[in-house]
């Protein structure tokens, strides 16, 4: 059988594609934008230590000041506003509401949080948080090397709970981790990301205690909140990029290792045999029980969906038909296999209500008098939209959209260099502009508003 790509998503989209009570969102990270770093008592993070680290992060860049947005952020709510958003995803930094990842709790890093879910609900945008999106208390890495020890799980889960306590009834949805498999494997693993190590034992018994730190922590959250709670996966689909079966093979190891070891515990109860053959001694120590916690009824799942892989085992991947472009970030631009996952997730699965938490692209992007033309964003938006549509047709359960991301920010080991926002940022002014992908967004948000409303 030929390789071939799926057909390119083209026709016409329209807003009536998708439900009268779909929400349009664009997300963030409290790390990539928030700065203030050092303020009022916030702890420091396995990223700040990561960016003092030379040659760690490309531009040599940190977070200290970031979009400075813990101080702009009601002008941030009020692009949200302009744009017309109904709902907003952001997270929460451990350190700065419990330095140390443990003991006592920050309250001035707690109100920070209260005064922007406030400004969110005042301004008639739904707050959805993210509960751990990669900036782990240092404390917490020096005291028991961070996930790598089990002594983490419960910490993480007192943390959730007290979140959720404070701010359930407030917050739209709560999702405990950000992409287990990036903190797993490129902070473990291939070290490009925080902590910076490198042995794949390690990363694989992280990914156990990610897994089962969530489960913990939906368990102690449900306990005293009615909030939705869900967890959010990165998802890369893997293709073969020759017709061959080591290909083949390849391919459907890379999604054992992406896709399958994080789906099949949580929705089946188990790691996927392959991988753990494959894994061998690698495999991480489970305990017994450790699945029956990790598979606790979720009310949504978040995917992260940005491009595909193409899997080959000559390096580098020989080129296939049909590619359509590639990102800033060098990601293949693949819109059609968004569907087809989403597809393949339903079908094998069954999951519960499924929110895109994360989609956008990297661009150029350059300010011309005061403009800019982003057209290559609106191409990328306008694409993944129509692959969204398609999958809602086919029958997958999808309530929401989160454009990553509402603003440019620190894209980890790229530092600045690296522009995903609807928003561009001036980092020497911090002024911000609206590019032509914002006004592209706004308009269609705007006419799904417009829709007719049954009854
Ligand atoms: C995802 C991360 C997000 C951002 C995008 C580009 O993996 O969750 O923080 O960096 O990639």
């Amino acid at each position: 059988m030929m390789l071939k790509s799926p057909a390119p998503a083209v026709g016409p989209l329209t807003a009536s594609m998708f439900g009268p009570d779909f929400i349009w969102g664009a997300a963030t990270s409290a790390a990539q934008i928030e700065g203030a770093a050092a303020l009022d008592g916030r702890g420091p993070s396995i990223w700040d230590r990561f960016c003092a680290e030379p040659g760690r992060i490309i531009d040599g860049s940190n977070t200290d000041i970031a979009c400075d947005h813990s101080h702009r952020y009601p002008e941030d709510v009020a692009m949200m506003r302009w744009l017309g958003l109904k709902a907003y995803r952001f997270s929460m930094a451990w350190p700065r509401v419990q330095a140390a990842g443990h003991g006592a709790w920050n309250e001035a890093g707690f109100a920070f949080y209260d005064r922007l879910i406030d400004a969110l609900l005042e301004a008639g945008i739904q707050p959805h948080a993210t509960l751990y999106h990669w900036d782990l208390p240092a404390a917490l890495q020096d005291k028991f090397m961070g996930w790598q020890s089990r002594e983490i799980v419960p910490l993480f889960a007192d943390y959730a709970a007290e979140v959720a306590r404070r701010f359930g009834d407030r917050l739209v949805t709560i999702a405990t981790l950000n992409e287990p498999w990036c903190v797993a494997t490129l902070g473990h693993e291939t070290a490009q990301f925080a902590p910076g190590i490198t042995d794949r034992a390690a990363a694989m018994q992280v990914s156990h205690h990610l897994l089962l730190a969530h489960g913990r922590a939906i368990q102690a959250m449900r306990a005293v909140c009615k909030t939705p709670l869900g967890i959010v996966l990165n998802h890369t689909p893997s293709f073969p990029a020759r017709p061959t079966e080591a290909d083949r093979l390849g391919a459907r190891l890379d999604d054992g290792l992406n896709v399958r070891w994080y789906m099949d515990p949580l929705f089946m109860g188990s790691y996927p045999a392959d991988v753990l053959a494959h894994l061998g001694a690698d495999a991480p120590r489970v305990h017994s029980g450790d699945h029956a916690e990790i598979s606790r009824p979720l009310d949504f799942l978040g995917i992260n969906y940005y491009t595909r892989s193409l899997i080959s085992t000559q390096q580098p991947a020989p080129p296939v038909p049909g590619v359509q472009g590639f990102t800033d970030m060098g990601w293949e631009v693949v819109p059609e296999a968004l569907t087809q996952h989403l597809a393949r997730l339903s079908r094998e699965y069954a999951p519960p209500p499924i929110y895109i938490t994360e989609n956008g692209m990297a661009n150029a992007d350059e300010l011309i008098d005061g403009r800019v033309p982003d057209e290559a964003r609106i191409a990328y938006l306008r694409s993944h939209l129509l692959a969204l549509a398609r999958a809602i047709e086919l029958g997958v359960d999808v309530r929401g959209y989160f454009y990553w991301s509402l603003l440019d920010n620190f894209e980890w080991n790229s530092g600045y260099a690296k522009r995903f926002g609807l928003v561009h940022v001036d980092y020497a002014t911090q002024k911000r502009t609206a590019k032509d992908s914002a006004h592209w967004y706004r308009d269609f948000i705007a006419q799904h508003a417009r829709l007719p409303r049954a009854g």
